[in-house]
């Protein structure tokens, strides 16, 4: 089975290196020579972690690297029994691409998004093969993260839905089973609780430290809200608020005024160097 992943950010990334650690091959896609290096660097700092802990060998390392292939042009995706989308979070490209994709690859071939809020069914309905289409849900760091939500549109099909459920089971990850709503299970609850600890902070009610601090402690969570907001990126925190806020059109799911004025200051967390924590 061949794979081909879109992206080469944090999630593009580390999605190409799950299946190449569990031996598929896989082509990784990007839109220029210096950020598909970008995407390789990640992946080799990764591996290179697991050879100083000893978890991999070094020849373990460059035989999980001979595994992936990378392109410039999603022509070559051509031959992928699943390509799984993880772009930038914006429906107009991702429907641009889609209907590209549904062109090219072969006839049974699954097209699968990273997306983390937006709405499948409008995805599918840009090709010709809605019932293919699914929305396969990734967690940051991918690597680590034990979880894919399968989230299924309107019209994506059982036997889509299976499959992409043995996919899951043979790259050792556990999935859960979503219908398409907005955030799907893990973002509408875990974002509005990071928008939740923003407005802590804004209020001056406690310090980044001491908020993370109680959610580590006394919610046994394995990071604060706080730092996970910068390790997700709070663009694309303030991006789901304004989903969930937009498509249920309810007040408790308003994005934090700090969290917006953050994300115009460029404070966007991990990847900026700043923002709740300076990195
Ligand atoms: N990439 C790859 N591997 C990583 C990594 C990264 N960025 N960060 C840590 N790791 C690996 C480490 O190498 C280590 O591996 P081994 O167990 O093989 O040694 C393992 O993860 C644990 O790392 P550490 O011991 O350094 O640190 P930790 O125990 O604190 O774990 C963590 C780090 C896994 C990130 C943990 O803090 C955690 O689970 N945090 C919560 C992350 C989370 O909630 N993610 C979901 C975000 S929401 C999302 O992604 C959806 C969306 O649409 C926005």
């Amino acid at each position: 089975m061949k794979i081909g992943v879109i992206g080469t950010g944090t999630m593009g990334s580390g999605i190409a290196q799950v299946f190449i650690e569990r031996g598929y091959d896989v082509i990784l896609n990007g839109i220029s020579e210096s950020e598909i290096k970008n995407g390789l660097n990640i992946i080799d700092k990764n591996l290179d972690r697991k050879v100083k802990k000893e978890k991999i060998t070094l020849k373990d390392k460059e035989d999980i690297l001979k595994r992936i292939d990378t392109c410039l042009e999603i022509n070559e995706l051509k031959e992928c029994d699943i390509v799984i989308e993880a772009i930038v979070e914006n429906i107009e490209l991702k429907k641009e691409l889609f209907k590209k994709l549904d062109e090219i690859v072969k006839e049974d071939a699954i097209l699968a998004t990273n997306t983390s809020s937006l709405s499948i069914t409008e995805i599918a309905l840009s090709t010709k093969r809605p019932d293919k289409v699914i929305g396969m849900h990734f967690f940051n760091p991918a690597p680590v993260m034990k979880l894919v939500e399968i989230i299924q549109g309107i019209a994506s099909s059982k036997e889509t839905v299976d499959k992409v459920n043995e996919i899951c089971i043979q790259i050792s990850k556990d999935s859960v089973m979503v219908k398409e709503a907005p955030g799907f299970v893990v973002n509408r609850i875990l974002i509005p609780m990071i928008n939740e600890a923003i407005g802590i902070l804004g209020d001056g009610i406690a310090t980044n430290e001491e908020i993370d601090k109680a959610m580590k402690l006394g919610a046994g969570h394995p990071m604060g809200p706080l730092e996970l907001s910068d390790l997700i990126g709070n663009d694309v925190v303030l991006f789901i608020m304004e989903i969930l806020h937009e498509e249920f059109g309810d007040d408790k799911y308003r994005p934090h005024t700090l969290l917006k004025k953050m994300v115009r200051g460029n404070l966007l967390g991990r990847k900026t160097k700043n923002g709740f924590y300076k990195y």
